[in-house]
């Protein structure tokens, strides 16, 4: 069987042959190599299928990877092409120096080479956990060969005393209590026991479930496959079926262009808000959108937020766990409700309109994961984006995740300059602070940290928290794990350490922040913040060499998804979402 690419162009194993000067010898030089694994010409013949393989032993997110890798290969001999696994790097969120941020740009460049420089028709790109799908969408993107996402999907849930707990909104909860002196050594460490209950992504709508919603909605992956818990035998399925829908992706030449269009980012950015998802979304998808010219527009993106509802009732939002979403429809049942304010003409992995797969998916039926548009978890705004002489780039707060009393606040700010600042007196018995003061955290953006941390979520300092505070207004210009809640300001742009206003606030100085007006202000005269950036210590000691030159050289801020420059398309051609209204169905 030959490939059925309708061009011209080489395919299957005769694609991008290495340069020795004769193009026969190489293929000639390929064929053997391949053939001292024992393949046949039969074998060698037919398309190939890149299974991109993030198995690691240091990413127990992915540890179901070769129970997937065997599953897809299936799916791709079943629809009669073959599998070649090959590598990239992997990445888990707490087994990454200095942040897991600083190294996704490096797993996408990884991804992306690969991909161009090795003989295949389509690839399927397995990742899951927070940092690993952008990466393998933004290399995808750019590689412009057919792609198709797979996740590794959720992990179980535990229990801890007849409580059921999950990763990571528990582990924030019950170490906050540890914190305030509420739980002992004993217990917080039988709880460490239970909190991750088995292989697979964080259990809540954390970054990594909020990535694979949106890979759905990009039109990227199998519809319903989300939601899937790692270790079930849906989750193998869906994994057959991936490799199914990447030989049939091969015949239509479903490039990642022709699926990631305006239309498909205009419906992820509603499926971010509607399922309460990570504030890294946006970032993410800010890059993404980015490696094919399109923008993200802040603004705009807060106006549509304001008529989309939450509706998925999962921590850290709500209360329920991804297993328990699966088991509610997934996201057949969230994309079914949100239908009216999507775009149902964008076009999917298997060649089908989004319209078209949910007409063709099984009925939904009642439950009570994903609710009604008319009796929604949050009514509107679950991301709201904040601007003022504080962050004149722009903000964001998760206000669905923050303390209803706090979205409007003017309160005395508590300043600390770094992260080591912050390590050495957040918990002194001295430190000057009181409940309703401002935390602030500068230089932990892009640059400053760099990698722009998960930090944003300032814990509260020991003294208060023995008091029974459980959240402050927190201001930074870092990022804050999908996993967490609280009145957290985040992605401050542009940044403390590129001399941004954050840099200027010193303690004492008040700060009023209004997510009803949008706005985050520091209330010193212009003047005053202009001398004080004027006078700021500039950082030395800039790195001579290898990664970390290229990244401070290079990274964007989050208003671009802190992708490298280089990376992003050369001219950006469109916005979303634009303004208009999407298709309507009903
Ligand atoms: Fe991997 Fe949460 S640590 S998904």
């Amino acid at each position: 069987m030959s490939s059925p690419s309708s061009s011209s162009s080489p395919s299957g194993l005769r694609k991008g042959l290495t340069s020795y000067g004769d193009s026969a010898f190489s293929a000639f030089l390929r064929t053997s190599f391949i053939k001292g694994a024992g393949y046949s010409d039969d074998a060698l013949s037919r398309p190939v299928v890149g299974i991109l393989d993030t198995g690691s032993g240091f990413n127990p997110c992915h540890g179901n990877a070769a129970q997937l890798v065997e599953a897809v290969r299936r799916g791709v001999m079943l629809a009669g092409g073959l599998p070649i696994t090959f590598p990239t790097i992997s990445i888990h969120e707490s087994f990454a120096h200095p942040t897991s941020m600083y190294l996704r740009n490096l797993m996408a460049m990884d991804t992306e080479e690969m991909i161009r420089a090795q003989p295949m028709d389509a690839v399927v790109l397995i990742g899951g956990c927070d940092k690993t799908v952008p990466a393998q969408l933004m290399g995808a993107a750019s590689a412009g060969v057919p792609a198709v996402q797979l996740v590794t999907g959720p992990m179980l849930t535990g229990a801890h005393q007849g409580q059921r707990v999950g990763a990571c909104t528990d582990c924030r909860r019950f170490w906050a209590s540890h914190r305030a002196g509420q739980i002992n050594e004993d217990e917080i460490n039988a709880i460490g026991s239970q909190l991750v209950a088995s292989v697979g992504t964080c259990s809540v709508m954390g970054t990594a479930s909020t990535m694979a919603c949106l890979g759905e909605a990009l039109g990227m992956m199998v519809l319903g496959s989300a939601s899937a818990p790692a270790v079930t035998a849906d989750r193998i399925r869906v994994a057959e079926r991936t490799g199914a829908v990447a030989v049939a992706m091969i015949g239509r030449q479903l490039t990642p262009d022709k699926i990631l269009t305006p239309a498909a980012f205009e419906n992820a950015l509603r499926v971010l808000l509607a399922i309460g998802g990570s504030t890294n979304g946006l970032i993410h998808l800010a890059a993404i959108a980015g490696r094919l010219g399109i923008a993200v527009d802040l603004d705009a993106f807060d106006r549509i937020g304001r008529d989309v509802p939450v509706l998925l009732d999962l921590k850290p939002s709500g209360q329920f766990y991804m297993e328990d979403f699966h088991k509610a429809g997934g996201m057949l049942a969230l994309l079914r409700e949100l239908g009216p304010l999507l775009h149902l003409d964008a076009l999917t992995v298997t060649g089908r309109t989004l319209g078209e797969e949910l007409d063709a998916a099984s009925a939904g039926f009642a439950q009570e994961i994903v609710r009604s548009r008319t009796n929604p978890i949050y009514p509107g705004g679950g991301i709201a984006v904040l601007r003022g002489n504080l962050a004149p780039g722009g903000a964001i707060i998760k206000q669905a995740a923050a303390t209803p009393r706090l979205l409007e606040h003017e309160g005395r700010a508590v300043v600390f300059e770094n992260a080591e600042d912050l390590a050495r007196r957040i918990d002194e018995p001295d430190l000057d602070v009181m409940a309703d003061d401002v935390l602030v955290l500068k230089r932990i953006g892009p640059v400053g940290a760099p990698g722009m941390p998960e930090a944003g979520l300032i814990p509260i300092p020991r003294k208060l928290a023995r008091q029974g505070v459980k959240d402050m207004v927190r201001i930074s210009d870092g990022r804050m794990s999908g996993t967490a809640a609280g009145t957290v300001v985040l992605h401050v742009t542009p940044e403390a350490a590129i001399g941004g206003p954050l840099d200027a606030v010193r303690s004492g100085d008040r700060i009023r922040l209004s997510v009803a007006s949008r706005t985050i202000e520091l209330l010193v005269a212009p003047g005053e913040i202009a001398e004080r950036l004027g006078a700021r210590r500039k950082d030395d000691g800039a790195p001579t060499r290898g990664y970390l030159k290229l990244f401070l050289q290079s990274v964007t801020q989050a208003d671009q998804g802190c992708d490298f420059d280089f990376l992003r398309a050369a001219e950006i051609r469109e916005s979303v979402p634009r303004l208009v209204t999407a298709k309507r169905s009903d």
